[in-house]
C-alpha cells in the first residue's frame, strides 16, 4: 500500500450507515482495459463522435459495429481485478451500499457486485436500433456482420451513446443514493462526463463525507473530504481489511 489512508476515513467507514460508490473507467484499468481520457486512453485514439454517437451509427454501422466487437473481445478476456473484488466485498460491510457504475464491460458483476447500477448501459447486452427490442442472441465475437432484428432494424450494443439520455431509473435511483449516504466514493473516473459526475456533488451538497481514489487529479477533487492518489486495486482492498479489523455499524 503506497498511499497512507487517514484513520479518520477508516473510522467514518466503520460508523457509515449507507455507503455508495461511483466507479469509471479506471476500476478496469488494471485489469487491461483502457480508460477514455488517460493519455493513452481510447479517445486519444479514436473519435468519440464517430464510435459512440447515434450520428456516428448512422454514417457508418459497420465501423460502430466493429469497433464495439474489438472492445467486446478485449473485454472478454479480462478479468476483475482486487478493485472489484474488494467493492464486491464492501457490500456486505454496511446496512446499506449502492453500487453505481459508467463501465459497461460488466467486471463488477463478474466480481460478485449485485443489483449495480449502470449508468452508462452494459456492452453485452444488445437491441434494435429501429425499433428497441431487446436482441437476445449470443454474438459471435468473430463476425463482421452486423445481426438484424426480426423487424429488420440493425442491432447495437445497450451501452449509451453521445447525445442520448442515461437509463432514467438507474439515474434517479443514483441520485436518491447520492442524496441519501452518508459516505460516496468516486473512484477510477475523471469526472468529465455529466451527469454521472454530478452524484458526488449532490452527495456532498448534502452532508455526505465524500472520497476520491485516483491516481490523478479530476475535475472535482477540490470539492473531496479525502482523497487518495493511489489505483484502485492497491488501495481499496486495504480499506476492506482495515474494516475488517473494527466493529462496523
Ligand atoms: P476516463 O477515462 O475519463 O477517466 C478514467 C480515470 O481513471 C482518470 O481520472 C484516471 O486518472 C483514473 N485511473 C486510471 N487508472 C486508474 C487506476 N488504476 N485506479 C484508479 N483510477 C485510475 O473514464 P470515465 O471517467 O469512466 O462514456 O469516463 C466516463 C465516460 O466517458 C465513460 O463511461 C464513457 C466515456 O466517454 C460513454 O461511453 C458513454
Amino acid at each position: 500500500m503506497a498511499t497512507a489512508i487517514e484513520k479518520s476515513l477508516i473510522e467514518i467507514l466503520s460508523k457509515a450507515n449507507w455507503v455508495g460508490i461511483l466507479t469509471g473507467a479506471g476500476v478496469s484499468a488494471e485489469s487491461g482495459i483502457s480508460t477514455f481520457r488517460d493519455p493513452d486512453g481510447l479517445w486519444s485514439k479514436f473519435n468519440p463522435m464517430e464510435l459512440a454517437s447515434i450520428d456516428g451509427f448512422m454514417s457508418n454501422p459497420e465501423r460502430v459495429w466493429d469497433w464495439y466487437q474489438y472492445r467486446r473481445n478485449v473485454i472478454h478476456s479480462t478479468k476483475p481485478n482486487a478493485g472489484h473484488y474488494a467493492i464486491a466485498e464492501m457490500q456486505k460491510m454496511f446496512p446499506y451500499f449502492n453500487l453505481i457504475t459508467q463501465n459497461v464491460d460488466r467486471l463488477h458483476q463478474t466480481a460478485g457486485s449485485d443489483d449495480v447500477l449502470e449508468l452508462h448501459g452494459n456492452i453485452i447486452e444488445n437491441h434494435c436500433f429501429q425499433c428497441k427490442k431487446p436482441y437476445k442472441q449470443e454474438i459471435d465475437l468473430s463476425s463482421k456482420e452486423i445481426p438484424r432484428c426480426d423487424c429488420g432494424g440493425m442491432i447495437r450494443p445497450s451501452v449509451v451513446w453521445f447525445g442520448e439520455n442515461l437509463p432514467h431509473k438507474v439515474l434517479a435511483q443514483s441520485e436518491l443514493v447520492a442524496q441519501k449516504c452518508d459516505v460516496f466514493f468516486s473512484i477510477g473516473t475523471s469526472a468529465e462526463v455529466y451527469p454521472a459526475a454530478n452524484l458526488p456533488i449532490i452527495a456532498k451538497k448534502n452532508g455526505a463525507k465524500v472520497i476520491e481514489i485516483n491516481p490523478n487529479v479530476t475535475a472535482i477533487s477540490y470539492i473531496m473530504d479525502y482523497v487518495i492518489r493511489d489505483t484502485s486495486a492497491e488501495t481499496l482492498p486495504y480499506i476492506v481489511e482495515e474494516l475488517k479489523k473494527r466493529p462496523t455499524n
